[in-house]
């Protein structure tokens, strides 16, 4: 086969600092997903974006060549908005779990393709593996069923959605070049763009848990990823949200299920149900936009219309907190596990081991660090260091302190769980430093820490 390109060129351009075509663009990400081209020759181009970045324009068709790369999902017989949420995760991030079956219970759909955990942060599928019967792998006739009589999906991404995405993550993870803005966006967003949303809010995690430790870094991924979801016609919009400290109080798969059937339940952590409701409020309003804007087809409901107007109204003045306090939330919940599969009401498991860490000294509780806590969490069996490995469904850390909160020397301050008691030294281990006290209070950081849209 004649290749329209020379490789070398190209890697050649962007080290130069050149700006790429459209057309090399398109040609290098179909050729290296089609094997054409060879992985230290990606290398040295990903290194040259690393270290040169990509404009707009080019990451949009950067992003757009990713996409093209596989399948793109296609809900238009479906009569209802498809909005989505991703987060950039985080330490006890569990609020695709309330939040999936609450925007649901709104008449909308959440077609939310999730992934597996690896490293300190845990992955959505494992957690709702914890739930017995839950299957995360459904064909695409299944989801667009489920779609279509519950509204709330959580599921596993199919191997069809940007496979350009899956050799080059893979590559990045080996070459050190995880960390680069364009190449984060672009991996994300072709990802929910291809999954079809026609809405999407992110959650962009910023604090010691968080892939972007620094604020500024994490707005500026932000942005990056509202302005190629903007140019790619899903409206798209970000929080930036405190991963300094875990969210909630458990961390660790069926303990993050519990607390997260306590939030649906109208209770549950203060910092778990403002953030759930925060990310809520963005779904319903970017749903009522497009359905002003376009409509919904396969309702017959035309762009503008007074119809479009009316149900656009009714979502701006829906009540997410009032949804979880009514049972309209949970009562989606249910009707989400069990089409999966699951039981909704099933006992979940506990660790067979546990070990309680007392505070040390009589204080406000002044930060208790997210990283330190996920290591911890990661080590007594809730994570996996490889993908191959499996999780722990009981195990994790249940915190009985947030930062804030006054303790008495003794008080206990977190309990360790896991079914392998040679495991709490490490964890104990990870947890030197992870708390601080103070003998006077403090204002706590917000959960919402700024919002980007265009
Ligand atoms: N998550 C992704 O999907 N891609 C990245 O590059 C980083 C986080």
């Amino acid at each position: 086969m004649t290749e329209p390109f020379d490789v070398v060129d190209i890697i050649i351009d962007k080290r130069d600092g050149h700006r790429l075509t459209p057309s090399q663009i398109d040609w290098v990400i179909e050729a290296y997903t089609n094997s054409r081209i060879a992985e230290e020759q990606m290398s040295a181009l990903l290194m040259a974006i690393f270290l040169r970045g990509l404009e707009r324009d080019e990451l949009n068709r950067w992003t757009g060549a990713m996409i093209a790369s596989g399948e793109r999902l296609n809900y238009a017989g479906i009569a209802k908005v498809m909005v989505d949420k991703h987060s950039t995760g985080g330490v006890g991030d569990k609020i695709t779990l309330p939040l999936t079956p609450l925007i649901a219970s709104f008449g909308l759909g959440v077609p939310q393709l999730s992934g597996r955990g690896l490293g300190h942060t845990g992955g959505t599928l494992d957690k709702l593996e914890s739930i017995p019967g839950w299957r995360a792998a459904l064909t695409n006739t299944e989801m667009m069923r489920q779609l279509e009589t519950v509204g709330a999906v959580i599921c596993q991404a199919g191997s069809g959605l940007a496979p350009a995405d899956r050799k080059l993550y893979a590559l990045r993870d080996v070459t050190g070049t995880v960390a680069s803005i364009p190449l984060i966006a672009s991996s994300i967003m072709s990802k929910k763009i291809a999954e079809g949303t026609a809405g999407l809010v992110l959650d962009v995690k910023s604090g010691s848990g968080a892939f972007m430790t620094e604020l500024d870094r994490a707005r500026e991924l932000a942005q990056t990823m509202v302005e190629i979801g903007a140019d790619h016609g899903v409206h798209t919009t970000a929080l930036i949200t405190d991963m300094s400290t875990p969210l909630g109080l458990t961390i660790g798969n069926a303990l993050e299920v519990r607390e997260s059937v306590e939030v649906l339940a109208g209770g549950g952590p203060a910092d778990v149900v403002e953030l759930t409701v925060q990310l809520a409020r963005e779904m319903l309003d970017s749903a009522a936009r497009i359905v002003e804007r376009e409509g919904i087809p396969a309702a017959g409901i035309r762009p503008a219309s007074a119809e479009a107007m009316q149900q656009a109204g009714r979502l701006r003045e829906a009540d997410p907190r009032e949804a979880l306090q009514n049972g309209q939330a949970m009562d989606s919940w249910r009707a989400m596990i069990a089409a999966q599969g699951g039981d909704p009401e099933a006992e979940l498991a506990w660790a067979r081991h546990t070990e309680v860490i007392s505070s040390p000294e009589s204080g406000y509780l002044t930060g208790l660090d997210a990283l330190k806590v996920g290591v911890a969490a990661w080590r007594l069996g809730a994570g996996r260091a490889r993908r191959e490995d499996a999780v722990q469904a009981g195990a994790g850390i249940v915190l009985h302190a947030k930062p804030g909160d006054f303790l008495t020397g003794g008080q206990p301050l977190m309990t360790l769980h896991s079914d392998t008691p040679t495991c709490f030294e490490r964890a104990h281990q990870a947890l030197v430093g992870a708390w601080s006290f103070a003998s006077q209070p403090f204002p706590p950081t917000p959960v919402v820490r700024a919002r980007i849209t265009m």
